[in-house]
């Protein structure tokens, strides 16, 4: 199973029909359309991305599924866009990199992700998680990682649940690293990693 199909199962466990939840990284809008499908029309989804074409890919699937109700597309910079938002949130997912089939310079940085993620305790609920997938094998991706794993700890040392995920690849590919943080322990469904 991909690490990006294990973290659709956790949040077929963790998420509830109204939840706010946070996509920080839209992209394609496959982790959208799978909050948007898990939350209902009661929900809330906040999808960012930096790149329009990012975000209108996601409201276009968002729109075929007809699960466009009551959801924001927010263009900008997570880390900026972080800082002004109040409302709980029941789930945050961050899935780094660059988008895939366009332009691979556009890639998340460790300083704009160690800011977005720095606000994610103040905004996620008690019973709430955090997703963070990072890549390793592009450029910058490696130090990005560096900067996710430090934050990651001091989550732990704060007293969070915190899970790593790094499936086994071969001896010269970095495989991608799946992170779950959250306040309480979560129960999260098996993974067999290849
Ligand atoms: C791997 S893709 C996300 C995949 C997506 N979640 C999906 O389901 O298809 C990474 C996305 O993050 C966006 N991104 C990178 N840095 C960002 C930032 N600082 N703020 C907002 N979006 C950012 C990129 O534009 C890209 O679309």
């Amino acid at each position: 199973m991909r690490l990006t199909q294990y973290v659709h199962k956790c949040l077929e466990v963790i998420l509830q029909p109204g939840d706010c939840v946070l996509d920080a990284t839209a992209g394609n809008g496959f982790d959208s359309l799978k909050i948007a499908e898990l939350i209902g029309q009661s929900g809330h989804l906040i999808a960012i991305d930096k790149q329009a074409i990012a975000l209108n890919t996601t409201h276009k699937k968002l729109t075929e599924a007809r699960l466009e109700a009551d959801h924001e597309m927010i263009l900008g910079d997570h880390a900026e866009i972080l800082q002004k938002l109040s409302r709980p949130l029941g789930g945050a997912l961050f899935n780094l990199g660059y988008l895939p089939g366009s332009d691979k310079s556009i890639i998340s940085t460790p300083e704009s992700t160690s800011a977005a993620l720095n606000e994610i305790p103040r905004l996620l609920k008690e019973k709430g998680a955090l997703f963070v997938t990072t890549y390793r094998e592009h450029p910058g991706g490696a130090e990005e990682s560096k900067c996710v794993q430090e934050w990651m700890m001091q989550q732990k040392a704060k007293g969070w649940y915190v899970q790593k995920l790094e499936p086994p690849c071969a001896p010269d590919r970095l495989s991608p690293i799946l992170w779950i943080a959250a306040p309480l322990a979560l129960d999260l469904p098996r993974i067999n990693l290849p």
